[in-house]
């Protein structure tokens, strides 16, 4: 107790619970949408601990305007590109994530893309929709088959690999790109390591998975997408800049790929607009882990975490355990 921690976002329960019962004063940004920055940095005074989204930047200026009280940060996210970890660390602030408790949800979301891209979902829902349906027809609205096709996982990662897993129940092989081996994987799904430009010129599905650094933005460009098969569908469901969204766009366009899915942008919330009136495209927005399960795990780990750090404890999830040996 006597702990005063801001939080950027409502987070679902226990999360919300989780605070208030740990801290003598628990501010909300009362804002549904991103507060400006302004007020992150305003907000963020004086306190001992803050719940960030993965759309908050972390950085020496945060922890400036925090001051010298503050112990911890947690982030209602698994992928941390958004925070500066050397400098939590260097000042002592422990740092936590949220993995393992949106791996399946996630990888739900990789293949409902997956399929809805393959079988123009979304562009058929338009279709009834916009009463364009005047009756079956032969070649309405043809796809392409998932059953018995190549799935290629980019970033083998645990998300990778719970997307890997799921092409079993559809008897798909499954080729992978990643810095190490992931002998599970092999063993498992009888998975074959190999070469990027390898496995987008094998797959019929590629899978973007590898966390977002300056080695990996746009590891998708006009380059690889050429490499990829006419019949081939992109999904994304890691991070936006991962792809060159100017060169998907042309790509999609002149069929140099089928289809794409796509549940990050390079600038979100902006999306493309030469992808706006592309019907071979799926986009949501960014709801990978926006499963009421792992919202509200995400939300359980993210204050236990904050709350454990502010203690002084190092939790599973902290990133920075350093932090917390003797000095
Ligand atoms: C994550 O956890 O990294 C999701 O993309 C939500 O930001």
């Amino acid at each position: 107790m006597g702990f005063s921690v801001y939080v950027r976002r409502e987070v679902p329960e226990p999360g919300m619970s989780i605070l208030r019962s740990s801290c003598e004063v628990v501010d909300v940004n009362p804002r549904e949408a991103i507060v400006p920055r302004d007020e992150l940095l305003l907000q963020a005074a004086g306190r001992d601990g803050i719940l960030v989204t993965g759309q908050d930047r972390v950085d020496a200026a945060l922890l400036e305007a925090a001051g010298d009280g503050l112990k911890a940060v947690a982030n209602y996210s698994v992928g941390y590109e958004n925070v500066d970890v050397p400098t939590l660390t260097a000042r002592r602030v422990g740092f936590s994530n949220t993995p393992d408790v949106l791996t399946e949800t996630t990888a739900d979301l990789a293949w409902a893309l997956l399929m809805a891209a393959a079988r123009r979902i979304a562009e058929a829902d338009r279709y009834v929709r916009e009463g364009r349906w005047h009756g079956w027809g032969p070649t309405q609205l043809l796809g392409v088959d998932v059953y018995g096709r190549t799935l290629g996982i980019i970033g083998a990662g645990r998300i990778g690999c719970a997307t890997a897993r799921r092409a079993a129940g559809f008897r798909m092989p499954v080729l992978y790109f990643n810095r190490s081996r992931r002998p599970e994987l092999e063993r498992d799904c009888g998975a074959e390591r190999i070469e990027l430009a390898e496995l987008l010129r094998r797959s019929d599905f590629v899978s973007l998975h590898v966390a977002m650094n300056a080695e990996t933005r746009h590891i998708i460009g006009a380059r690889e997408l050429a490499l990829m098969k006419p019949t081939a569908v992109l999904v994304n469901t890691g991070r936006g800049p991962l792809v060159d969204e100017a060169a998907l766009v042309e790509a999609l366009k002149d069929g140099t790929i089928a289809a794409a899915g796509l549940d990050v942008f390079e600038e979100e919330p902006k999306v493309h607009p030469g992808l706006l009136p592309l019907d071979n495209v799926v986009l949501v927005p960014h709801i990978g882990s926006a499963s009421q399960e792992a919202r509200s795990k995400m939300a359980e780990v993210a204050a236990t975490c904050l709350g454990a750090m502010m203690k002084g404890e190092c939790p599973p999830q902290c990133v920075n355990p350093d932090v917390y040996d003797e000095v």
